[in-house]
């Protein structure tokens, strides 16, 4: 099996070339990614095999950024949060290449995604990773790593900092 490594999204990567299959992660890879990073919103990485030449295929990706919370009513936050909105981190996008998945890759990202916001909120704080699940299916996919539904009917999910253990697997830039 190829060996794999994690990189900040920049001009040597294929990003043309990315399909996952839900139109709207592809398209932000594609027209939205790297202007977010420019201008400081959102951080993306992808995954590359770690010997591939530019243009490197990516074989998969995420964007974290960090965003402002109410989260006094959620299942699973802290008790006796203030009023005002808390920091956290967001997992805005992950999505792995159609011809890629099923491979064990997008576990791969989130343990990775998991690992960064550790290391974010053990610098600067924030209550945990948050997520907008793309629809009911990938809810699922979500709760498999300790996502729970923020409100029932609603797409957004929360993973408290006390459960963000569990290191990533793969070398970092
Ligand atoms: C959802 C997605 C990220 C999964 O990627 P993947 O690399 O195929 O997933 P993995 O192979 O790492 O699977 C991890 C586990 O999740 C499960 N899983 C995969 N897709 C799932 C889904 N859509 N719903 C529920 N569980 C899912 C797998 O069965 C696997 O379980 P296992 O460890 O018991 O075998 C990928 O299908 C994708 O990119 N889809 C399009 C983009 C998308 O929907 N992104 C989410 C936006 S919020």
């Amino acid at each position: 099996m190829s060996s794999f490594v994690l990189e900040r999204l920049d001009s040597s990567h294929d990003r043309a070339g990315f399909e996952s299959g839900l139109e709207s992660v592809d398209r932000y890879l594609k027209e939205t990614a790297r202007g977010h990073m420019e201008k400081g919103i959102s951080v993306t990485r992808v995954l590359v095999e770690s010997d591939a030449k530019p243009p490197k295929a990516i074989l998969g990706y995420f964007t974290l950024s960090n965003i402002s919370i109410e989260a006094r009513e959620w299942p699973s936050a802290p008790k006796g949060l203030p009023r005002q909105a808390v920091s956290a981190v967001l997992l805005g996008r992950l999505a792995v290449a159609r011809t890629d998945q099923g491979k064990g890759i997008a576990s791969i990202l989130v343990a990775t995604a998991r690992q960064l916001a550790r290391e974010t909120i053990e610098r600067s704080g924030g209550l945990g990773l948050v997520v907008d699940a793309a629809n009911e299916e990938i809810v699922g996919f979500y709760t498999r790593y300790g996502f729970i539904r923020v409100a029932p009917q609603g797409l957004r999910m929360f993973l408290p900092a006390r459960s963000l253990k569990g290191g990533a697997e793969i070398p970092m830039e």
